[in-house]
């Protein structure tokens, strides 16, 4: 591990990174839950009550993921003061990149007139972001990169089934895009510990099992005419259950590995899923609800972008300030969960 001197006290540390610039962008288009109702057989009293979200954006025509991520990485550039010259890794996570392959990093190092550097997609799902933090973390650590852009984005409506058949989803989820800038810290703050965990066992209970190379999911006429191995699938309850616990648990991983308490931390940033799971891991955790950031009233559950969106958003309100603790959590399919420890 590389270790640095620090210029007034002249003692070795740990090298660490630091998010320097924080950006977001979501799509013009708003839907409703008043909206939904002339798509598909729902009520705005079902959506509100089972999942708290009042509204969503949606990308519309041609707009894709890598439309989204362009202008949150310009964001947090500019707050960040970089140049493209400076980036030396770009860490893009989604589940709907604008192609099957290459990946959206790749459009988005070409978009933004980077160097020909590092760049590559996580497909972690809502865990994405977070991941996507540790692994930039780590190569700022060991010194290989300075200075990494880290973007959450999804344009996965596109993939909902907008009819009453796929309203279990369709209300639930948005479009939108955060990125964050990482570079070195130069003195306490940072990224102080990150935590990434999957349970492969239960990825049916939330996937999406087409385009894929199993056997049964190669792309024929059938395939295409059922279009049904091209949605995604979620066993709700099951995914809930299992929310409500490995939040608690990867929020108390976090706090145990730096020393802290709850009341140490001011916030607590979690995956936008479902305002109940956040609610009941308040109460799992014996803590207010101000403890925890919610926004998925304006956005819906944006998978990898959530935690990037919401974490713009309680800056830009003043809910963060230099030197706070804060926790970022998501748990999702896979299933993943992690978090990542932060003093700002
Ligand atoms: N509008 C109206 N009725 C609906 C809708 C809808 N959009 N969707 C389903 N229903 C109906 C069902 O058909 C069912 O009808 P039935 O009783 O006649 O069969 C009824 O509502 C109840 O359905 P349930 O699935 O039992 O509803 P539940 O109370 O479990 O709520 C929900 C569903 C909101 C998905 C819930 O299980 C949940 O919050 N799960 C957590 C998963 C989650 O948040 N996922 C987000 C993505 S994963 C992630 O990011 C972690």
């Amino acid at each position: 591990m590389k270790l640095e001197q620090t210029e007034s006290t002249g003692v070795a540390r740990m090298r660490k990174s630091a998010i320097k610039g924080i950006g977001y962008h979501v799509p013009a288009q708003v839907i409703t839950n008043h909206d939904l109702i002339d798509l598909m057989e729902t009520s705005e009293e079902w959506i509100k009550t089972r999942s708290g979200i009042e509204e969503r954006h949606w990308v519309k025509g041609d707009e894709a993921a890598s439309d989204l991520a362009f202008p949150a990485s310009k964001r947090a550039m500019d707050m960040a003061g970089v140049s493209p010259e400076d980036i030396d890794l770009v860490i893009v996570a989604t589940i709907s990149a604008d192609y099957f392959f290459p990946g959206v990093s790749a459009q988005l190092q070409d978009m933004l007139g980077l160097r020909n550097v590092a760049a590559f997609d996580i497909r972690a799902a809502c865990s994405a972001f977070v991941y996507s933090i540790s692994i930039a973390d780590q190569f700022i650590r060991t010194g290989m990169y300075n200075t990494a852009l880290v973007v959450g984005a999804e344009a996965q409506t596109k993939f909902i089934n907008k009819s009453t058949e796929g309203r279990d989803i369709a209300v639930l989820f948005g479009d939108g895009a955060g990125a964050a800038i990482l570079q070195p810290s130069i003195d306490e703050s940072g990224i102080l510990s990150t935590h990434l965990h999957c349970q492969g066992k239960d990825m049916k209970n939330l996937w999406m099992e087409g385009p894929g190379s199993s056997g049964s999911n190669q792309i024929n006429k059938l395939t295409i005419e059922q279009a049904k191995t091209y949605e995604p699938y979620m066993n709700g309850r099951e995914v809930f259950k299992n929310a409500v616990v490995r939040f608690p648990e990867v929020i108390q991983e976090a706090l145990d590995k730096n020393n802290l308490s709850i009341d140490d931390v001011s916030l607590i940033i979690p995956h936008q899923a479902n305002l109940r799971i956040i609610q009941s891991v308040a109460k799992r955790m014996g803590v207010g609800m101000d403890k925890f950031y919610a926004n998925i009233q304006k956005y819906g559950n944006t998978t990898a972008a959530s935690i990037p969106i919401a974490l713009c958003e309680a800056f830009d309100e003043g809910k963060i300030k230099a030197g706070d603790y804060l926790i970022l959590a998501a748990f999702g399919a896979g299933y993943t969960w992690a978090s990542a420890a932060i003093r700002w």
